[in-house]
């Protein structure tokens, strides 16, 4: 069975008008927020689920799903374990780049930037939206590190659960904490028909911003 995109996007029914560098005018936060919203109403699981890639101490590219918690012109957040791998990349090579692909929609976003961590206020004002069991698994799991077994996950998590009481806090890990990616470079990509997909990429340039289109 053959299956990309060149089978796929001719069949899609052309919805929205061809993306044009004006979509822009607002400014690349504008729009990609726009684009996590129509996901949203078009009801996509994770709709803000983003790829990250990150280089290891080889100069490897990784690359791994995580959540966006923050879009603006400030930059996109995510929340993560300080000493997971990516944790530990990106405070060896604080870059990144971050890809939100929407298939049914034809939409991707890519952003890239430099990576920088979230104040206390930032990750704590996040922290407390979070439901308990995910603060105790915060607190429970080595990110990245190999376990021996399942069991042994779970028990670390029991251990969690008994060293937090029940009504009281779960305060946040000193080693749990969200990074803030500045773009540099955003792209937005709109599927279209025949692989003449639309691309436009702003990039901050002497401190500006430039809005280009690129080939398919
Ligand atoms: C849909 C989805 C969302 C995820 N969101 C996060 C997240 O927000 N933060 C996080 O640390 N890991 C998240 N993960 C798990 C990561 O993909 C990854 O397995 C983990 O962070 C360890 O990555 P590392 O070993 O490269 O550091 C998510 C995975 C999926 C599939």
């Amino acid at each position: 069975m053959r299956v990309s995109y060149g089978e796929i996007g001719p069949q899609r029914p052309v919805v929205e008008p061809d993306l044009e560098p004006s979509w822009l005018t607002g400014g690349w936060a504008a729009l990609a927020r726009q684009w996590v919203e129509e996901a949203v109403e078009a009801g996509l699981p994770e709709p803000n689920a983003m790829v990250l890639g990150t280089v290891d101490s080889d100069g490897h590219p990784c690359t791994r799903t995580v959540l966006c918690k923050g879009l603006s012109e400030d930059g996109v957040l995510f929340f993560t374990n300080y000493e997971s791998d990516k944790g530990h990349q990106l405070a060896a090579v604080p870059y990144a780049s971050v890809t939100f692909t929407w298939i049914p929609l034809a939409h991707q976003v890519t952003l890239r930037g430099p990576v920088e961590r979230t104040s206390v206020d930032v990750t704590t004002e996040y922290w407390n939206s979070r439901p308990r069991g995910s603060r105790l698994g915060a607190w429970a799991s080595q990110q990245s590190r190999p376990v021996a077994s399942r069991a042994d996950l779970e028990s670390r998590l029991v251990e969690a659960g008994q060293r937090f009481s029940v009504d009281g806090e779960v305060p946040v890990p000193p080693h749990w904490g969200g990074f803030r990616i500045r773009p540099e470079s955003v792209e937005f990509w709109q599927g279209r028909p025949n692989r003449m997909h639309n691309r436009i990429r702003s990039r901050l340039v002497d401190g500006a911003w430039t809005v280009e289109r690129l080939q398919p």
